[in-house]
């Protein structure tokens, strides 16, 4: 059930104002008249106002339960119980209503599969910008994966190796127009630095919510655009935790970072696409054809000079936007018209730009009438694997070009915040050598002992897996033969890396 418009109206600007920073002030749902927000939350809330609960009183799998709490007047969260993918723990999907429900964050939750009572709290989110969560639970890391060979009656299959082994993890769409995720009032999120207000909100009322996971140790974990959401998102809880300290009100107890293949250090994209390409840095002789690396190698200089002067140490849009297209054109058409799959260089690329077979029988998996309904899906759009609206939004302000994120890096690992930057070698896209180089560049107070550390194999079983080097919070690991999804095809390597990292453990 939705708020009634007029008092959606009148209570917007009081909801941003203790929600948001003046900074955020241009969103459009903003610009509403000021009214009187005293009747709204108990003439709207009325019975339904529940405050924190246990997850496990939750046992409608047909309705929402809609939960309320004093220190979030202005959100709701409505859940419910659903019989989907794991049939061995509880599992929950349902909204958060941000904003005097304008906009509806869609979530799957499952508990751990060891111990639900004290294990860690994860999310997952995939990048994009755009791109669902549903496709990291379904091809990655999630307790099942969507059926490719017809051998289940309920269209996925168990999945022994999904991170929810040692963790109690939920899947995010979010911007809202990703996945089930949408808006009312044609409300758009057009940048990480906005998103990052509606993920904050949705993160503290979790915790507040749910009784149960308050104060529990809480990792952020995710891939590719993930690289530029985390260390944001990450950054808006930390800042967020003071001000709440300072009032004593709980803080969120985030512990760490997980970023696969990320794309946070975009100065270093075209060298490490031209090392994976061209180079020995993923297979041992370069599949590339020596006329076209001759090309790269040559218009590698200007392209990087380029990138320097117009995205990185003085951002100009348009003349960030010419250097890209120079580089693009120059650098990765080569890639593209090879016919690979740009996210993992050994195989070929199947199906449309995202390039796997998956994808397009996820689509029709989450389209069905019966699933939609299982899982509680209000939005009145199908299911897109990524949101063409939501990636051209974020290309329109350069978002993903026009803020350094390894800055935020830095600014968490100066906190103590744990950080985790891994990577498949076989990625062409945001690919390892890319992340090596920024990470590598990275100015923080562990710089000199990180330059200093020993790379190292790290393996499963005696067999070696890829190599790491960590310095205070910060860890680097290759994952070799994998791709952009890491678990997609690694499930062994990606699993035990996971619970090496939560449990504190060195890979
Ligand atoms: C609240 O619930 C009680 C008992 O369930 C019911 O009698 C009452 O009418 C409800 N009030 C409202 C405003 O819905
Ligand atoms: C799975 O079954 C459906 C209908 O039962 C059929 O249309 C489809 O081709 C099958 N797919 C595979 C991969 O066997
Ligand atoms: C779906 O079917 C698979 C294979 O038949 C089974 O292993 C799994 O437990 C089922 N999932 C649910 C949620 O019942
Ligand atoms: C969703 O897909 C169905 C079937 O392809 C189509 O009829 C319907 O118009 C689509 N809805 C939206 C909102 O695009």
């Amino acid at each position: 059930m939705l708020f009634r418009l007029t008092v959606v109206l009148a209570a917007l600007q009081v909801a941003f104002a203790s929600f948001q920073t003046p900074l955020n002030f241009a969103s459009p749902s903003t610009n509403q008249p000021l009214g009187s927000p005293s009747s709204f939350p108990s003439e709207d809330v009325g019975n339904q106002t529940i405050t924190t609960l246990h997850l496990s009183s939750i046992t409608s799998e047909d309705t929402y339960t809609t939960l309320n709490h004093p220190n979030f007047p202005y959100h709701q969260v409505r859940v419910k119980k659903s019989n989907f993918c794991d049939p061995s723990v509880n599992v929950y999907t349902g909204y958060l209503d941000v904003a005097q429900g304008a906009k509806h964050l869609f979530f799957y939750f499952f508990e751990s599969r060891n111990d639900p009572d004290n294990d860690d709290v994860m999310m997952w989110i995939n990048g994009g910008p755009g791109c669902s969560s549903s496709m990291g639970l379904l091809m990655e890391l999630g307790p099942c994966q969507i059926d490719m060979k017809n051998v289940s009656s309920n269209g996925t299959t168990w999945n022994p190796y999904s991170w929810n082994e040692r963790a109690n993890i939920f899947f995010l769409d979010q911007p809202i127009g990703v996945g089930f995720s949408y808006s009312d009032h044609g409300i758009t999120v057009e940048t990480t630095e906005d998103a990052a207000k509606d993920v904050y909100a949705f993160i503290s009322i979790f915790f507040e919510t749910f009784s149960q996971f308050s104060g529990r140790p809480f990792h952020m974990s995710g891939e590719s655009y993930g690289g530029r959401y985390l260390p944001v998102f990450a950054s808006e809880i930390v800042d967020r935790n003071q001000v709440a300290k300072a009032e004593g009100r709980p803080t969120i107890n985030l512990k760490s970072v997980l970023i696969g293949n990320g794309n946070t250090g975009i100065a270093s994209q075209y060298s490490g696409r031209f090392e994976i390409e061209c180079g020995g840095a993923a297979l041992d002789v370069p599949f590339q054809s020596i006329n076209t690396c001759v090309r790269m190698k040559m218009a590698l200089p200007r392209c990087q000079e380029a990138m320097r002067r117009n995205c990185v140490d003085h951002f100009d849009a348009i003349n960030c936007q010419a250097a890209l297209t120079f580089c693009d054109d120059e650098l990765s058409s080569g890639m593209w018209s090879s016919g690979r799959n740009v996210y993992d260089i050994s195989k070929m690329c199947v199906g449309d730009d995202l390039c796997y077979a998956e994808n397009e029988v996820i689509k029709s998996f989450l389209d069905l009438p019966s699933t939609r309904t299982l899982l509680g899906v209000e939005s009145p759009n199908n299911f897109s694997a990524c949101s063409s609206t939501v990636g051209r939004n974020f290309v329109s302000h350069m978002d993903k070009w026009n803020t350094p994120t390894q800055y935020y890096v830095a600014g968490l690992l100066e906190r103590g915040i744990r950080m985790l930057i891994y990577a498949g070698t076989y990625d062409w896209q945001c690919n390892w050598v890319s992340n090596k180089i920024w990470v590598d560049a990275m100015e923080w107070s562990g710089a000199e002992e990180y330059a200093r550390t020993e790379w190292r194999d790290w393996g499963v079983d005696g067999v070696k897996a890829g190599e790491t080097k960590s310095a205070g919070s910060l860890t680097f690991a290759t994952i070799l033969g994998a791709g952009h999804m890491v678990p997609h095809d690694k499930p062994v390597e990606s699993l035990a890396m996971v619970l090496r990292w939560i449990g504190g453990e060195t890979l």
